[in-house]
């Protein structure tokens, strides 16, 4: 084989109560890249559209990881590379994730020995390391096993793939504003009350209980952070209207995707999250602020090979 073509799909991470370890997958987002094997060693990339990002191979997320993975497997091919980006950078939807994720992946189909998809995680999250400056594993781990995961540690590294109800459906709304994922995690605490701790642990376990038990009811009592949450929503105009809005039409809960602007809601069916998508909209429309939306299913496979 001597090119390839992937869709590396957006991801929200935390899901509200589970702050760098839970994670899903978007279908209606994503960015495209091409891999080119090429005889020169070493990964260079030739073209990148939809985001300016940068070009040295040891500053991009994509080809920072195309590089370690080459130098740990010993090839004797290098990689050209091209990335598409389908949504921008500083989004919270996983950017630098699916660059990263995308990129392990794309370069594993080359490999006589294919690294396994917790080894892909680990290689991705060195592209976050590079990205953000945290070796952060839920995005990265959402987007190459795809549906939801938990990250259960992370020394040692274990991703738990869960199930997803079938009726479950991601709305989200993007700001037109940028927030960098290391400016984001710096207003949060260091130290949290036992309480709070308390509370959240267990909406991690009433989630995981409620996609597992199809449990809408639970997976919508569970949709509670109170401790990353608080910190962060004033970095988002208008957050509290727009989860305000969605819950009154019907949203199983919100809250900020990542480490934002994006906000996410979760809905049961099409019908609702129709209705949730006007009246997210509606709370934006006023505001002057220029934004993007979108509705998903969530995407169970993670990456997808195009040709
Ligand atoms: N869990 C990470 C955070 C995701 O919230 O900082 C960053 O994209």
């Amino acid at each position: 084989m001597d090119y390839l073509k992937i869709f590396a799909p957006a991801t929200v991470a935390n899901v509200s109560c589970g702050f760098d370890s839970l994670g899903f997958a978007v279908d209606a987002i994503g960015d495209e890249m091409t891999f080119i094997k090429t005889v020169e060693k070493g990964v260079k990339i030739t073209n990148i559209t939809g985001a300016v990002l940068p070009y040295n191979v040891d500053e991009n997320a994509a080809s920072a990881v195309i590089k370690k993975i080459l130098l740990e497997a010993k090839a004797d091919f290098g990689i050209a590379l091209t990335i598409h980006k389908g949504f921008s950078p500083g989004s919270g939807l996983g950017s630098s994730a699916a660059s990263a994720a995308g990129a392990a992946f794309g370069v594993n189909q080359f490999l006589t020995h294919q690294y396994s998809n917790l080894e892909l995680t680990k290689f991705a999250m060195f592209g976050e390391e590079v990205a953000c400056g945290s070796a952060i594993a839920d995005n990265v781990a959402a987007a190459i096993y795809g549906g939801f995961v938990l990250v259960r540690s992370y020394e040692p590294l274990e991703v738990i793939k869960l199930p997803v109800p079938e009726e479950l459906r991601v709305v989200a709304i993007h700001p037109q504003i940028a927030i960098k994922t290391k400016d984001a995690r710096e207003v949060l605490p260091k130290e949290i009350a036992l309480q709070d701790a308390v509370t959240q642990w267990a909406n991690v376990g009433g989630l995981v209980s409620g996609l597992f038990t199809n449990n809408y009811e639970l997976i919508s009592n569970s949709l509670v952070d109170v401790i990353v949450e608080p910190f962060r929503k004033g970095l988002i105009p208008f957050f509290d209207e727009v989860k305000t809005n969605a819950i009154k039409a019907g949203a199983l809960g919100a809250g900020i995707s990542g480490s934002g602007p994006t906000i996410f809601a979760l809905c049961k069916g099409d019908k609702s999250a129709k209705n949730v998508y006007k009246a997210i909209e509606a709370a934006y429309q006023e505001t002057g602020i220029g934004f993007e939306m979108f509705i998903s299913k969530i995407n169970p496979q993670g990456m997808k090979i195009i040709k």
